[in-house]
Formats: structure tokens, C-alpha cells, sequence
């Protein structure tokens, strides 16, 4: 006869937070979930002796040191140059252009030795001799511009920096190969402005509609698919999932054909790609560049947006932007790279013929005559005006067009940025970056105590993205898998990390990859504390996998909090529930921020 005794399941021992607020919680975007990780996390720090370990974080902690030595010397150049007009103290007039840049020669000569000075005259004779500017228009370009003493003149770029920023992107996203004709370029505050800006303008052109289906490459970073659904877009999605998986079931996080023919569904009026992706860091391989190629001729209205801020981690990368450079909107970043995340530093790229301005010299009369009015007061002839230029109108809102462009010393620490990477011919500080992240890897592992995955020449190891349900199916089968998905929530995993080492790590499903995933970011600790990582991440599996093989043993740790529940099913709720749910975690988040920054208070206090 079937014996009638309950079913027990044993659990890992019970948390801090439970599985129902998990579950709340889980509604919130990835970034903001991460600082209730964080408050859990200080708290473990608190009660234990273990720091906390915050890989949660795309910053990197790293900076490079000269184009900002330059940056600074720069500086101290043009105050001189501001004083040689006028001198009264406390007031100085505007650098001169007139024999700039043979006292630049002199100034330099002078602080031979100076941090920077042996990089400012490389600057000098990169734009003399590689770009032909001349002498002093190209030195007063920049001393005007890092005093900041005029509004950017042209707005979109300045003149000569634009042929800088135009070079490093040929060399660091087009490998050196770019395709014919050039791009223009719009320098902006940061990848971020320049996504936003692009919405807007693909929207008040009429080249995207709300309520119009997009696609999006998944995983992919979480800012992207909320912009999708918000009130003034309502996008529909089409996901193309990174979901091919090598043969033993391991994610290696590119495209499968059939997920890229997706794209042929002539709906589709904007891909969105994060290229290599976040988090996996993966970049397109040739095989899926060809497609998107032959793609692009069947579907030649589509819009594709690259953001292409991880490019210079993966060895020879090419954006989209060289391969199907009439359709693309490249959107670069400078914060990754060269640690100047606090600079806002990023530039928008559309190549000089382009698909959006094809489209829309195609609209409608009625949405011509609209555009019309909308670009009118700005120039004579508003049909002709290039998308990028709607870019810049669009971002101060038309009307103060004649003040927009991004400001003028960020543009010269920008143009420093690039030039670093132009200089440097042995790509010396590109494989010093590329060699950290790789070394924090190899750390990573060694604490995980599992080989490293194959090498993928497409990988840039910025972040790594792994998969829990795949090692735990891999190494224990479905009857682990069950075990797991009916009794914790997919981020308990993170929860037990904070709470029981201190070690902050993102949700990967927040990015639209795997529920059960997990983001490190190989950007922003140190190399010994990624071992320690890894050990602490096999301890908190460890856990699991004792409880389940326990198996009809009782529950040994502590009750498990209020409203805890055992079978996940329960977490399928209706659209108003997730809302109210939505709105309580994030209050739980701001209240746990709160607690803990009073708690961070008092302790500074009684160590005083
Ligand atoms: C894919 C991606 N794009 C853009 C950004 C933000 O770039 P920025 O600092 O230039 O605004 C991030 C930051 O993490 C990112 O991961």
C-alpha cells in the first residue's frame, strides 16, 4: 500500500528574504534589484567576515592616464594663451588663434618631461602631418574648446575633432576596413543620451510609430527592452534569442540561423543589437554578419542600431556599421574602454547615405508638410535636412538647435581618447584591457573549480553570463532541475550570495536571457577577488545540492519567512498584481537602501 505520510522537502537553509518577496522583487529591472543585493550584502559584511564583493557593476576600475595627462596640460596651456589677450588676475580673455600652435612647440619643449607633454605633441603632429589640418586652426580648435569659452560651433561636431573621432572609429570598429564614402558623426553625452536621442528622432520622423514591431537581440541590456514598452512606444517585440548552445548544452550565446531570419518579416522596422552583447559579450561571428548582409538586401527599410560600447574587447571587432553601413545607427561609447564613465562621453555615427534619410524623403505628403513645419525655422530647405542634423535639432527640441551640441571640453577629452588609440600603434592599452579582463576570468574559473568554455575568437569577456539550470542539469539531471525550479525562485541564487558572502552578482533574466542566469562583471574587482567569487558561488550551490539529496529530510534551518510558499506556480499572477507588486518592491528597495545607509551612518559614527 502507498504510504499516506506528507511529502517533506528538505530546503537550503532559509534566507533573509523570502521566497515571496523574492518574487516581487523580481519584477524590477536587474540595476535595481542589484542595490537591495547591495544593502543584503553590507549587511553580511556587517555581521561576518567577509567584504562585500560588488560584481554587479559595469564600471570598469581602471582609467587610462594619457589623455587625461594631456587633457590637464592642455589646460594649463590655454590659461596661458587666455592670459596673452588680457590679464587681469582674476579675469583673462579668449586664447588667439594666430601662432597657436607654434607656442604649443614652445610651451611643449619647455615641459619636456610634464605628464602628458610627449602625447600633446603626438596631437599636434597626428593632425598636422596625418590629417593636413592646419597648424592653428587645428591647437586653437582645442585650446578655445577646453577653456569652454564659446557654445559648439558647429553643433553636431567640431570640425576637426569629428575627423578624430571618424578615425578611431574606422580603426576600432571597422577594423581599420571601413566601407566607402564616411560617416557623420554626433558627439553626445554618453551612450545613454545617444540612445534616447535616437528614439526620439526615428519617432518625431516618422521612421518608427508607436505601437510599431521592432526586434531585439537578447540578452540584451535591460535599459533597451524598457524603452520598448514604454507609454509614448508600446513596441512590439520580436526577441532574437542568443539561444545556441554547443553540444553539451552550454550556452555559447550567438544567434542560430533561424532567430536571424526573423528579421525578414518586413514588420520588423528597427533591430536593436548591443554588439558584443551584455551581458555575454559576444560579438556577431562572420557567419552571422553574412546573414544580417544578405538580410538587409531582402529587407532593405530595416533600421538596425548597434551599440557597439564593448567593441575594442574582442581582437579585430567590426560593427555593423561596416558591414551594412547604409542601414545602421552606430552608437559608440567612450566609459567602458577608457574607465570615463563619469565623463558621458559617446557618439552617434549614420553614414553619409544612408536608409533613414532615404525614408524619410519617402513619407507621406502629410507627414512631409508636418516635418516641415517642425524643422522650418531652422534652414530654408527642411526636406533636405540630413537625419543625424534632425538628431542634434531634435535633442534641444528644434528651437534651441543653435545651443545644442555636446559641451566643448568633453569633446576635446573625447578627441584625447581617440587619439590615444590612434598613436599607440602596438594597441598597447587595448590588450592591457583585454589582458585584465581575461586574467579576472582565468580567476573566476580557477574559483569555480570547471574548465573554461572553448575559446570563441568573438568573446570579449566583459561580462560573463552563466547559466545555473545548464550546470545543474549537466551535473545532477531534470531531477535536480525539478527540485530546484519548485522550490526557490531563479534568483534565490543571488539572494543566498549576498546575504551569506557579500557577493553582489545580476540577474541575467532581468536581460532577457535565461531566467536562471546570472551577470559577473569582469570589469571592477580585483583578479583575487573573482577566485573568491567563484568559491563563494560553488558553496551557495553546494547548499542546494546537499538539501536536495537530503532529500525526505525536513527542513533543519530556520522557518522560512511570511508568505513563503513551496511550489513556484504560484508566482503566476495577473497583470494588476505584478503592478502593485512592482510598486511594493520597489518601495522595499528605497526602504533597505535607506536602513542601510542609516546603519553605514551609525557604524562610521561609533568607529569615530
Ligand atoms: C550596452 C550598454 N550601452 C550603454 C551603456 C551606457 O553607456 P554610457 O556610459 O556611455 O552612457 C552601458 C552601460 O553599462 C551598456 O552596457
Amino acid at each position: 500500500m502507498a504510504s499516506t505520510a506528507p511529502i517533506t522537502v528538505s530546503l537550503a537553509s532559509a534566507l533573509k528574504t523570502t521566497r515571496s518577496r523574492q518574487r516581487d522583487l523580481e519584477q524590477l529591472s536587474p540595476f535595481e534589484l542589484k542595490d537591495y543585493l547591495i544593502t543584503l550584502a553590507k549587511d553580511s559584511q556587517q555581521t561576518a567576515v567577509s567584504t562585500m564583493l560588488n560584481a554587479g557593476r559595469g564600471n570598469p576600475n581602471w582609467i587610462a592616464t594619457e589623455p587625461r595627462d594631456a587633457f590637464f596640460l592642455l589646460g594649463q596651456f590655454a590659461m596661458k594663451e587666455a592670459r596673452r589677450v588680457r590679464d587681469d588676475g582674476i579675469l583673462a580673455g579668449m586664447p588667439p588663434k594666430k601662432g597657436c600652435a607654434d607656442r604649443l612647440r614652445k610651451f611643449l619643449s619647455k615641459n619636456k618631461g610634464a605628464a602628458g607633454a610627449d602625447f600633446l605633441a603626438g596631437v599636434l603632429e597626428y593632425g598636422v602631418k596625418i590629417k593636413n589640418f592646419v597648424p592653428d586652426e587645428w591647437i586653437h580648435e582645442l585650446t578655445d574648446s577646453v577653456i569652454g569659452d564659446n557654445y559648439p560651433v558647429p553643433p553636431r561636431a567640431l570640425v576637426h575633432l569629428e575627423q578624430i573621432l571618424h578615425d578611431y572609429l574606422v580603426k576600432e570598429m571597422c577594423d581599420g576596413r571601413p566601407p566607402k564614402g564616411k560617416f557623420d558623426l554626433f558627439p553626445v553625452e554618453g551612450g545613454t543620451a545617444a540612445m534616447c536621442y535616437i528614439f526620439d528622432s526615428l519617432m518625431q520622423n516618422g521612421l518608427l510609430k508607436q505601437g510599431d514591431t521592432i526586434a531585439l537581440f537578447l540578452p540584451t541590456f535591460t535599459p533597451y527592452i524598457e524603452i520598448a514598452h514604454l507609454e509614448r512606444f508600446q513596441f512590439k517585440i520580436v526577441a532574437i534569442n542568443a539561444s545556441s548552445v554547443r553540444a553539451d548544452g552550454t550556452h555559447d550565446w550567438h544567434y542560430p540561423a533561424a532567430e536571424i531570419a526573423k528579421l525578414e518579416n518586413p514588420k520588423i522596422k528597427l533591430a536593436v543589437t548591443v554588439n558584443p552583447s551584455n551581458p555575454p559579450s559576444v560579438a556577431f561571428s562572420p557567419i552571422e554578419m553574412k546573414q544580417i548582409v544578405g538580410l538587409i538586401r531582402k529587407n532593405p527599410d530595416l533600421v538596425l542600431v548597434t551599440d557597439d560600447v564593448y567593441g575594442t574587447f574582442v581582437p579585430n571587432f567590426r560593427s555593423l556599421m561596416a558591414e551594412v553601413p547604409h542601414n545602421t545607427i552606430c552608437v559608440y561609447s567612450f566609459s567602458k574602454n577608457f574607465g570615463c564613465t563619469g565623463w558621458r562621453l559617446g557618439v552617434i555615427a549614420t553614414h553619409e547615405k544612408n536608409t533613414m534619410d532615404r525614408r524619410i524623403a519617402e513619407l507621406p505628403a502629410s507627414w512631409k508638410k508636418r516635418l516641415e513645419k517642425r524643422y522650418g525655422a531652422m534652414t530654408m530647405e527642411p526636406e533636405k535636412l540630413k537625419f543625424i542634423d534632425r538628431l542634434v535639432a531634435d535633442s534641444r527640441n528644434v528651437a534651441l538647435n543653435h545651443t545644442a551640441g555636446l559641451s566643448l571640453p568633453q569633446q576635446v577629452q573625447m578627441g584625447f581618447f581617440a587619439l590615444s588609440h590612434l598613436l599607440d600603434l602596438k594597441d598597447a592599452y587595448k590588450h592591457l584591457t583585454m589582458q585584465i579582463v581575461r586574467a579576472r576570468r582565468d580567476a573566476l574559473w580557477r574559483g569555480l573549480g570547471v574548465p573554461l568554455p572553448p575559446e570563441d575568437p568573438m568573446r570579449g569577456w566583459y561580462y560573463v553570463e552563466l547559466d545555473f539550470m545548464v550546470w545543474a542539469k549537466n551535473t545532477y539531471g531534470d531531477a535536480f532541475c525539478k527540485y530546484m525550479t519548485s522550490n526557490y525562485e531563479p534568483v534565490d541564487f543571488l539572494f543566498r550570495l549576498a546575504e551569506k558572502s557579500g557577493v553582489v552578482l545580476m540577474d541575467g533574466g532581468g536581460f532577457g536571457g535565461p531566467p536562471w542566469s546570472i551577470r559577473i562583471s569582469l570589469a571592477n574587482l580585483d583578479d583575487g577577488d573573482y577566485s573568491r567569487i567563484g568559491k563563494y558561488m560553488v558553496d551557495a550551490a553546494t547548499e542546494y545540492v546537499e538539501a536536495w539529496k537530503a532529500g525526505q529530510l525536513v527542513r533543519s534551518g530556520p522557518t522560512a519567512g511570511k508568505g513563503q510558499k513551496v511550489k513556484a506556480s504560484a508566482a503566476k499572477r495577473t497583470a494588476a498584481g505584478k503592478g502593485a507588486a512592482k510598486k511594493a518592491a520597489r518601495k522595499a528597495v528605497k526602504q533597505a537602501v535607506k536602513q542601510a545607509a542609516k546603519a553605514e551612518r551609525s557604524a562610521r559614527k561609533g568607529a569615530k
